[in-house]
């Protein structure tokens, strides 16, 4: 059978930055996060008898294994041996940090399944979503969504703490180079532990998600925008302190957070967050979007621009990619 699904990219306010099992890809924190509307991975996956081996293109290129590895659970979740064909497409570039691989993993959670012939919760699909990437399994419900570390297997997955229609918040994603990262999120993660700085933040996670949890309830922009900024600046933080060094921000990054800052002091209020790569998230209000796209736009270290606001969870569709 063949079954195709769409899901989104996500953008974390407290963020996912170390595991306390590699395998299992169950994080040291909790975090919790917003879909982004208009960040999508269209995913086609059809199990075929003829196959002597998975057939993966992703963009149009030929995939380097991460996403057989990830038809291998599902396959062992129901019990076939088949190989599969996978088509995928971005609409967003991928490894400059919009997190494709969120709604790569989770788009290709729920198609592998559905394609064979299982019919999984969403607990069980951000479960198993989190193991091809752990941002992946933020990816499967929709709105505004925390997902808890848990111990255990079973316990690690992600939930909807409000719909996408209970705040208008949104995210202006600017992309400021197509340069490829050099380290992926899954390596850099495993050097946390040589920051000096991971240690205090761990300490002081579980306040950052009580701060989230409000701001979100109150929908006061203030808190979780600080709080948003906050969490990029920490993460990054640790990442340019890990041993070796790992620098993901480009001049033209800095330029963004230096536009965000300068904005802000002039009374417009907006904030910045980034992730593993150089693209630039910035929060603002509805009232303020065209506005600051048009401004944003006019940046000559903007190469483009995404609006988003908080958006769907992984769901099915019937028109394949071929
Ligand atoms: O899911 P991964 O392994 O690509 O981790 C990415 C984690 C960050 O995007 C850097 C932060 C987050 O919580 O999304």
């Amino acid at each position: 059978m063949k079954a195709t699904a769409i899901a989104n990219s996500n953008l974390a306010f407290v963020k996912y930055w170390g595991k306390k099992d590699e395998k299992l890809r169950l994080p040291e924190n909790g975090s919790i996060s917003m879909i982004l509307s208009g960040m999508e991975t269209k995913t086609t996956v059809e199990f075929l008898a003829n196959l002597k081996k998975d057939d993966i293109t992703i963009d149009g290129k030929e995939d380097n294994g991460r996403v057989s590895l990830h038809l291998d659970r599902i396959r062992k979740v129901a019990d076939i041996k088949t190989r599969a064909k996978v088509i995928s497409k971005n609409n967003f570039p991928s490894s400059t940090g919009l997190s494709s691989s969120a709604s790569g993993f989770a788009a290709l959670t729920l198609a592998g399944t559905k394609a064979a012939g299982l019919n999984l919760s969403e607990r069980k699909l951000s479960i198993l979503a989190r193991k091809g990437s752990g941002s992946a399994c933020r990816s499967i419900p929709g709105g505004f969504v925390e997902w808890k570390s848990g111990d255990k297997d079973d316990e690690s997955f992600s939930y909807t703490l409000f719909p996408k229609t209970y705040w208008d918040i949104c995210d202006i994603v600017c992309i400021c180079s197509s340069e490829k990262k050099d380290v992926s999120s899954t390596e850099g993660q495993k050097l946390v532990s040589s920051s000096p700085f991971y240690n205090s933040r761990i300490i002081n996670i579980e306040q950052k998600l009580i701060r989230a949890r409000e701001a979100l309830k109150k929908r006061d922009f203030t808190m979780l925008g600080q709080l948003a900024e906050e969490e990029a600046l920490e993460m990054h933080a640790i990442m340019m302190t890990s041993k070796p060094a790992l620098l993901y921000l480009l001049p033209s990054t800095v330029q963004l957070m230096r536009f965000v800052m300068s904005e802000r002091s002039n009374g417009t209020e907006i904030y910045f967050s980034l992730n593993t790569g150089q693209d630039v998230h910035i929060l603002c209000k509805e009232s303020d979007k065209d506005k600051l796209a048009k401004k944003l736009s006019e940046q000559d270290y903007v190469k483009k621009i995404i609006i988003s606001k908080s958006g769907d969870g992984a769901r099915l569709t019937e028109e394949h990619l071929q």
